[in-house]
């Protein structure tokens, strides 16, 4: 995509993309997770998510459909491949830290952001999506309480470590998303380097409730 002279409402179509592209890998992911759930409790909110992702992503095609840019892919066919082996070989607590906690956290944080400066179309489309994100990742938070609680405190901070360790690479992963990402949320009127202390403070937050420190750099 040329990104001279990217007008916002150009910018906010693409992030839109992106979006509909992120919550169908999403989808499919979770989907292929559900067998690997640990128990029924958890089988059931991971099959419901993979429904409202299903939903998300209808909704995202039809809205970008009306306006003219009908749905394309934007993420490369080896990055999206790469991403889904590396959701589908964490074991369970890793997968909810990385998956609902960091990438929906961080997604999340990011289309509220849009939607602040996006028209009123958008940020109707939008409602469903992100009401139903934020329960995706009160789902994940749930799931790893129930991991943690489930051990003897000195495995508790053997798993927390490795969740740390996990949290900071799928953090750093979102980087092989398209490199243009940047000039997008300039284009959209977000500031870049605001955006990631955003990103950093919400997830500091996240994760202090959890009874974790993630030594995130603002
Ligand atoms: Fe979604
Ligand atoms: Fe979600």
């Amino acid at each position: 995509m040329a990104n001279i002279a990217l007008t916002r409402e150009d910018a906010i179509t693409e992030l839109l993309q992106i979006y509909a592209q992120l919550d169908d890998l999403i989808r499919q992911i979770c989907k292929a997770r559900i067998e690997s759930a640990p128990d029924a409790e958890a089988r059931e909110a991971l099959s419901r998510q993979v429904e409202e992702e299903r939903r998300h992503v209808e909704i995202q095609r039809a809205f970008l459909r009306e306006r003219g840019t009908p749905y394309e892919e934007r993420i490369p066919p080896e990055v999206s491949r790469a991403l889904v082996e590396y959701f589908l070989r964490l074991d369970w607590p890793e997968f909810v830290s990385a998956m609902q906690l960091t990438v929906e956290g961080m997604g999340t944080l990011v289309v509220r952001q849009v939607c602040e400066l996006a028209d009123e179309a958008t940020r109707r489309a939008l409602e469903i999506p992100l009401k139903d994100e934020e329960s995706h990742i009160g789902f994940g938070a749930r799931e790893l309480r129930k991991a943690l609680e489930a051990l003897a405190p000195d495995e508790q901070e053997v798993l927390r470590d490795r969740v740390r360790q996990r949290v900071r690479l799928t953090m750093a992963l979102t980087r092989s998303l398209p490199s243009d990402l940047r000039d997008c949320f300039e284009a959209a009127g977000l500031d870049y380097t605001a955006l990631n202390s955003r990103i950093h403070e919400e997830a500091a937050r996240r994760w202090k409730a959890l009874g974790m420190d993630l030594g995130l750099a603002a």
